[in-house]
């Protein structure tokens, strides 16, 4: 059946920019599950859906169409019911939002068969919190990226610098361990690593590293 590998871990370990890279070298499909969360989550705010009504988020999930558009060289756009809605998907209201809509089950049972399609000749890099336990748990490859709470804030604060957004280490650094401490306890898909995942610690880890150890799992 057609090979997949799943790349899971927290926010900031790098997982996104890893998932893309080592996809592209392998001539693979890419999710990125993050982006399906963040879309319902957004398209709930456009219709002015509360986040605490479930079976109106759940309407929403299966009512929101989210298009993946390869962008010539650039990360690829997201279009959400015909909006491309790359810049909005990446701030932080959605990202909370996602979190939020993240935690309903019926939301991410509707989610399981779209994220599935995915799976196309010849392979697919999954990303995400839960590829390799609950969406693809037969995937021929799995890892679990993670990184120093202090490593995956000073990399968030670098990537918003770049956009001009003034934020301080200590703020950033708080925020992710806020962030891990929720997702650990999470009674709902709680982020957790596959049994027959191979973990690596990207702390101090060039990209390019990280990249070759990931292609060293699936090529051997
Ligand atoms: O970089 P970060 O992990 O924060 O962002 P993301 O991968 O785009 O995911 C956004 C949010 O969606 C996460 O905080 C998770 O709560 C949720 N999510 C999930 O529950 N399951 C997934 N497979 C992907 C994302």
């Amino acid at each position: 059946s057609t090979p997949v590998l799943t790349i899971d871990g927290p926010s900031g370990s790098g997982k996104g920019t890893i998932s893309r890279i080592v996809a592209q070298r392998l001539g693979w499909h890419y999710l990125d599950s993050g982006a399906l969360y963040r879309a319902v989550g957004i398209a709930a705010g456009w219709s002015d859906i509360d986040l605490s009504d479930a079976s109106a988020l759940v309407r929403c999930t299966f009512d929101t169409v989210v298009r993946f558009r390869d962008d010539a060289g650039g990360e690829p756009r997201v279009i959400v019911n015909d909006v491309d809605a790359t810049d909005e998907l990446r701030t932080e209201t959605a990202g909370a939002a996602a979190s939020a809509i993240a935690a309903i089950p019926e939301v991410r049972a509707a989610l399981k068969d779209r994220q599935r399609a995915f799976r196309q000749l010849p392979g697919l890099v999954a990303d995400g919190r839960d590829m390799g336990t609950v969406i693809f748990p037969d995937a021929a490859h799995k890892v679990f990226l993670t990184a120093s709470a202090e490593e995956r804030a000073e990399r968030r604060y670098k990537q918003l610098k770049d956009k001009g957004v003034s934020v301080t280490m200590d703020g950033l650094l708080r925020e992710i361990l806020a962030r891990d401490a929720r997702d650990a306890s999470r009674t709902v898909a709680p982020l957790r690593p596959a049994d027959d995942a191979v973990h690596i610690d990207t702390t101090g880890l060039p990209i390019e590293v990280v990249v070759a150890r990931v292609l060293d799992i699936v090529v051997g």
